[in-house]
């Protein structure tokens, strides 16, 4: 059986030390760090290592992309550490344009990074590549309809996946009936597990008008929640080392699986807080929207290819294949500050009361009885 019990803990301290970190502890990596080359954190990295900003200053970008990724680096062979055998690290990260000295030029972040990934032990498998939805379709860099001297857009951004060691494998009964639990409905698994994600819209940077010394650039919670579910079960351990907002510790609470997110700026407690308070409802609704969702799935395909061959034990609703007939999601009870910033979560052990015989409409209607639900987590990020 799982537990139904996550632990969260933040640590507001620098990540290149993660000495609070046992080796080989956490089975999944799930992180968005700085960009280097791209203006908001140009300060953030230079605080870190002053000679950043004496390389700005002379113009030399090469040598400040270099010492900025000196920086990830360091975080980089802490996450190698800290990661157990046959675990993934996601990293989500886009290239950076800056014209240093007149030339303008791409850094390309993200070569750079898996470039060190693999240096250090790990092996690169197939990337995600996160197609932002432009708000300008028609905007371009440099010379306009002039030829050889315009830039292409740049709108798309990595997730670049690596693995430590071989494949994990799940031996136990345990470890097997766990695994079945955590699985993803047949027509999530054919949108996530595809290279290419453009339903996700980027967050914008909502932070409170006090707070605005804060850097943000969160991810989307889609994004960390999907990754959480495609690469980790319930009960592991979700590793970020730069937490910003708290993106990864929501997504990893509403998913079943326990947490440790490391930030460096310890600004970030004021807009974490107030979603630790707001996190019971807001995954609720999340989960309820996954298997509405998903009823809508089944009605769609019903009405166009007939029955589906298999039931899930948990909601009896029909599900595409045999490995789907496990699938549970647990509700969120209740969240505890059990220490300073550590938060405990107890979760639900049973099946939501719903017919899914009852068309999806109806249960909409159901839901919206059931949880007050803000529709996304950046909502909460700015109450
Ligand atoms: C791109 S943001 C992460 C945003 C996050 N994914 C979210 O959804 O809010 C990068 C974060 O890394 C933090 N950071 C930068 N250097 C760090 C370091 N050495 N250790 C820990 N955190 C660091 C920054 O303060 C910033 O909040």
């Amino acid at each position: 059986m799982i537990n139904m019990k996550t632990t969260h803990n933040i640590l507001f301290q620098d990540a290149r030390d993660l000495k609070e970190v046992p080796s080989e502890s956490v089975d999944l990596v799930v992180t968005s760090p700085p960009y280097p080359m791209i203006e908001m954190w140009d300060e953030m990295f230079s605080h870190q290592n002053p000679e950043i900003q004496d390389a700005l200053a002379g113009g030399d970008g090469n040598q400040a992309y270099t010492l900025m990724h000196e920086i990830l680096d360091s975080v980089w062979d802490e996450v190698f550490r800290v990661l157990k055998k046959g675990r993934f690290a996601c990293i989500n990260i886009g290239d950076a344009t800056r014209t240093v000295k007149s030339n303008f030029c791409l850094y390309p972040n993200h070569a750079r990074i898996l470039t060190h990934l693999l240096k250090v032990g790990f092996s690169a498998l197939p990337d995600i590549l996160w197609r932002k939805q432009a708000n300008t379709p028609n905007k371009f860099m440099g010379s306009g309809m002039l030829p050889a001297g315009a830039y292409v857009t740049l709108e798309h951004e990595y997730i670049l996946i690596v693995r430590k060691g071989s494949k994990r494998e799940f031996k136990t009964e345990a470890e097997k009936a766990n695994r079945r639990e955590s699985a993803l409905f047949w027509e999530e698994r054919n949108v996530w597990y595809s290279d290419v994600w453009t339903d996700i819209k980027g967050t914008e940077q909502k932070l409170p008008k006090a707070m605005s010394r804060l850097r943000s650039a969160a991810f989307p919670f889609e994004l960390a929640s999907r990754l959480i579910n495609m690469y980790s079960v319930k009960g592991d351990v979700i590793l970020d080392p730069f937490l910003g907002t708290g993106t990864t510790t929501a997504a990893a609470m509403t998913s079943g699986r326990n947490s440790i997110g490391v930030e460096i700026d310890n600004g970030f407690q004021q807009v974490i807080c107030p979603i630790v308070h707001h996190i019971v409802d807001f995954s609720n609704g999340y989960l309820s929207d996954r298997l509405l969702r998903h009823y809508a799935f089944v009605e769609n395909r019903i009405q166009n290819s007939g029955a589906l061959k298999y039931t899930n034990k948990h909601y009896g609703c029909p599900v595409v294949t045999s490995q789907e007939q496990f699938i549970f999601l647990n509700n969120l009870e209740t969240i505890q500050a059990c220490g300073d910033n550590i938060f405990e979560v107890v979760y639900s052990t049973k099946s939501q009361d719903w017919d899914f015989k009852r068309p999806s409409e109806v249960l909409v209607a159901d839901k919206m009885k059931l949880h007050t639900r803000p529709s996304q987590l950046n909502m909460l990020k700015t109450q």
